[in-house]
């Protein structure tokens, strides 16, 4: 008997990972295999058919995935956000750099062991953007993957090199070696917006703002905003993100011409977000507090993101708008979930 599809999931108790889980469990024929630094939470842990408590930066915490699965696929999610890291740029490195060096060691293995490539989908970031001032964010608008590659934040500076680390693996990898290479990894990036899910709360991010702000305010609670009130990234809803993911893990090679792609849905200021928030939670005070340096970070992210190339590549297309997210995504969850607090 052959042995049963697996995909790995590192960072898997994060956000991604678990509308990730829950997608793939829900549809896909796929094991799931978790890897987390931390125990997962039973709702994610319960629809896995391993789960691996251990450091990415750690080469035995991947060799304890069982070989019982033929992995063909590994969503490399584990990382630490751009606020985290600028805390301890060291141990960003290590999680962000050496951990990604481990899951494509880990690839790369699996990939002999099944004869054939092994999938490894990276979600990079618009921190891999560095624009150099304000004026040059206004005047830029929507911004191109080769544009403005000069992050100034670790997290960015991990991300842009993992992107990097990926082509060199996929399609470089030991090419002065005598002996064959391994059939290799199938390596595709995506650099993502911000992210708002209506189920869970980030940490450690710069984006966190509007999700915290709408998580707040769906517990009756005031919020500060940390970044002024004009400021503007782009943001997608957290089922978009997912569809990116497993879209451009299933779209056809022979029409990929990057390694890397931006996706990017809207681009809400605080107040214009505030605005719908506070039409259903009037009862709760939105005010603004910038933090001098997480001000810093955000204003050197794009405005804008220009997303053509994955629309023309993978056919990508964000399901919710802005309106359609809040109404229809958002606020029915966020109510929920909150309801009686
Ligand atoms: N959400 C991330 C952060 O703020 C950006 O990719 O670090």
């Amino acid at each position: 008997m052959s042995a049963r599809s697996a995909v790995v999931i590192t960072g898997a108790n994060g956000e991604i990972g678990h509308a990730l889980i829950e997608r793939l469990t829900e549809h896909g024929q796929d094991a799931v295999i978790a890897l987390d630094l931390r125990e997962p939470d039973p709702s994610v842990a319960k629809r896995c058919a391993q789960v691996v408590v251990g450091d990415v930066t750690d080469a035995a915490s991947f060799e304890r995935v069982s070989d019982q699965y033929d992995v063909r696929a590994v969503f490399h999610l584990a990382a630490m956000l751009s606020t985290s890291s600028e805390k301890s740029p060291e141990r960003a490195q290590s999680v962000n750099v050496d951990g990604t060096l481990r899951a494509l060691g880990f690839a790369m293995a699996r990939s002999a062991r099944r004869g054939a490539k092994v999938s490894f989908v990276f979600p990079s970031s618009i921190a891999a953007y560095g624009v150099p001032s304000l004026a040059e964010k206004q005047r830029a608008g929507a911004v191109r993957e080769e544009q403005f590659n000069a992050p100034t934040t670790m997290y960015g500076v991990n991300k842009l090199y993992g992107e990097h680390l990926g082509r060199y693996y996929s399609r470089h990898y030991r090419q002065l070696a005598q002996e064959p290479n391994p059939p290799g990894v199938d390596f595709r990036s995506i650099r993502f917006p911000g992210i708002i899910s209506a189920f869970t709360v980030p940490s450690g991010g710069t984006s966190d703002y509007l999700p915290e702000m709408l998580h707040a305010a769906a517990q009756g609670k005031d919020y500060a905003c940390f970044v002024r009130d004009d400021t503007r990234i782009p943001f997608m809803a957290m089922p978009d993100a997912v569809d990116a993911i497993l879209q451009l893990a299933d779209a056809d090679a022979a029409k990929l011409s990057s390694v890397v792609y931006n996706v990017s849905a809207f681009n809400p200021s605080p107040a214009e977000f505030s605005e719908r928030v506070l039409r259903a939670f009037p009862q709760v005070k939105i005010t603004y507090a910038p933090h001098e340096k997480r001000q810093g970070i955000v204003d050197t992210w794009p405005a804008d993101l220009d997303d053509s190339l994955a629309r023309r590549d993978w056919a990508w297309a964000p399901k919710y708008s802005l309106d359609r997210m809040i109404d229809e995504y958002l606020l029915p969850n966020v109510k929920q979930r909150y309801a009686g607090v």
